[in-house]
């Protein structure tokens, strides 16, 4: 028991010298592998990180959104699926019973369009039924719409 325990100290012992000892003999490769990483890193995803940012935070704001609009299509719930929404007409969605003021708005779906609607609905669509206030960040709408975009 006693001589055990000793001989595991020494193995412990002996293993942490052999990883001192390999370790030594890396950092030159390490730093050769982390500049050419960083290089690397620093050139491309840049733009791709923030994309992916925005992606992020849409896909955040549409929570908003998902309890009555469905992302597929022909999936109508409490509202109009919202896949393709973006260039769309309003209020023609197949198989979705709009209200009279949105079948009338002429309003065609432009991402201009969506951010004035998202932030106050009543003011670009009055009489219109969605029951939803209004989103008031517009970091968060931009977001939001460049989501829409991808449906
Ligand atoms: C509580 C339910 C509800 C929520 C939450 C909601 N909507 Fe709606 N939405 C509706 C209804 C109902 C309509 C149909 C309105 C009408 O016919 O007047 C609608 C209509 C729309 C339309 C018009 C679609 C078309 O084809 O003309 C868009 C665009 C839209 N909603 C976007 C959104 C976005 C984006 C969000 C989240 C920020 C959201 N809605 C949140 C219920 C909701």
């Amino acid at each position: 028991m006693n001589s055990n325990g000793r001989n595991g100290q020494e193995g412990a012992a002996w293993s942490r010298r052999g990883v001192l000892a390999a370790g030594a003999a890396l950092p030159a490769a390490r730093a050769g592998v982390i500049a050419a990483v960083s290089a690397a890193m620093s050139v491309i995803p840049a733009a791709g990180a923030k994309a992916q940012d925005a992606d992020d935070a849409g896909k955040k704001a549409y929570r908003e959104c998902i309890a009555c609009h469905a992302t597929e299509k022909g999936n109508n719930g409490v509202g109009p699926s919202l896949a393709g929404v973006v260039g769309q007409k309003a209020g023609e969605v197949e198989g979705f019973r709009f209200s009279s003021p949105m079948k009338r708005s002429g309003i065609v779906w432009t991402p201009e369009n969506l951010d004035k609607y998202i932030a106050s609905p009543q003011d670009v669509v009055p009489g219109s039924r969605m029951p939803y206030s209004g989103m008031q960040d517009p970091a968060m709408r931009a977001a939001l719409v460049k989501y829409l975009e991808t449906l």
